[in-house]
């Protein structure tokens, strides 16, 4: 199927992706689903000071889990902190400061926290950029790459063993249905060629998580993976694109709404018994291509992907 083919049809599969299509969605949802307490069982959340991050780490600690939040800014983390507190009476949420831009320090800052807690029992990769310059990084790495797709292979890789060694241990990552129109490409993961566009740079990292996730859960089958899309939310990420923010502002879903499938895939029974490694959106497992797409990738070409990451994490990995 042609790019243009891919995207009248991932522009038709707007509508599914609405507050509106959520709300029908949530009338087959199973209530119970969520009716948990997580108590005793700790959950780290990057991008947790703002929208589903936020949402998601209030929903957890309304259920008794301990939080760890991993933002990049001090301020807003303790704001967000704070307003969490507030709202669920759960004390045991903890703030850790790191930008995930800085490919070294998301190395130390795993392996320090390795070393630190004693156990892990779930892993949310929801933090994401979306750069719309072309920016590198000490290590030379293209920002959003570092942050959307090394960040979460570094934090997931290395804490691992600590995941391994606590029961019933989970990683979700958020990913994008706009990932839908982009196939896995290896040849330039620092976006060098031709001209940047940092949209479609970033739906690009989303296939990559989803790649990512798939591959992962084949190495690390203790480990239960999951990959997902929240719908359009109305978050400062969606403002951050104008025209789209204006177009579809009054049919945004709410943080919450968008955090929904993340909280379902971080404390239910039910999607633990789910296969590991898919694809989620509002609760059910769906496919990573659209019909007739032209953005499937062999075996060969993602296991080599899997490989550039693993030398391009290891060459920043402090000895
Ligand atoms: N909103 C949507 O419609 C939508 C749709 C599909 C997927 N998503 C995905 O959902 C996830 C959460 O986004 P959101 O919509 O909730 O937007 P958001 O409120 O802007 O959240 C993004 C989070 O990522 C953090 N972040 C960005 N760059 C970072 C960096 N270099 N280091 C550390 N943290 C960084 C942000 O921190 P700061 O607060 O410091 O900026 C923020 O906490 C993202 O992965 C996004 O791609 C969103």
């Amino acid at each position: 199927m042609s790019l243009y083919r891919s995207s009248i049809w991932f522009l038709k599969g707007l509508s599914e992706y609405t507050r509106s299509s959520f709300e029908s969605a949530a009338k087959r949802f199973v209530e119970k689903d969520l009716d948990v307490s997580v108590a005793g069982r700790s959950f780290m959340i990057t991008g947790a000071s703002s929208g589903i991050g936020k949402a998601v780490a209030t929903a957890i600690a309304k259920r008794g889990g301990t939080i760890h939040m991993v933002c990049r800014n001090k301020d807003k983390a303790e704001e967000a902190r704070a307003e969490i507190v507030k709202e669920t009476g759960n004390k045991e949420i903890y703030i850790h400061i790191l930008d995930f831009t800085e490919t070294r320090k998301v190395w130390e800052f795993a392996e320090a926290f390795k070393k630190k807690f004693r156990s892990l029992n779930v892993l949310i990769n929801n933090a994401g950029s979306m750069l719309t310059q072309r920016e590198v990084n000490t290590e030379g790495l293209e920002k959003n790459f570092a942050c959307n797709t090394l960040a979460p292979y570094i934090l997931t890789k290395s804490l691992v063993p600590l995941l391994e060694k606590s029961g019933d241990p989970r990683v979700i990552m958020v990913s994008s249905g706009i990932m839908l129109v982009k196939k896995l490409r290896i040849g330039d993961l620092q976006s060098q060629r031709g001209r940047f566009d940092g949209t479609m740079v970033y739906a690009q990292h989303k296939r990559q998580l989803v790649v990512m996730t798939e591959q992962l859960a084949k190495a690390h089958a203790n480990i239960h993976f999951s990959v997902m899309h929240p719908g359009w939310v109305d978050t400062p990420a969606a403002e951050a694109m104008p025209d789209f923010y204006q177009s579809m502002k009054n049919k945004l879903r709410t943080p919450e709404q968008g955090a929904d499938t993340v909280v379902w895939l971080a404390v239910s029974e039910a999607s633990a018994a789910k296969p590991s490694g898919r694809f989620f959106q509002d609760r059910k497992m769906i496919p990573t291509h659209l019909p007739l797409a032209w953005t499937h990738s062999s075996l060969e070409q993602k296991e080599r992907f899997m490989t550039l990451l693993e030398e391009l994490a290891k060459a920043s990995q402090p000895h």
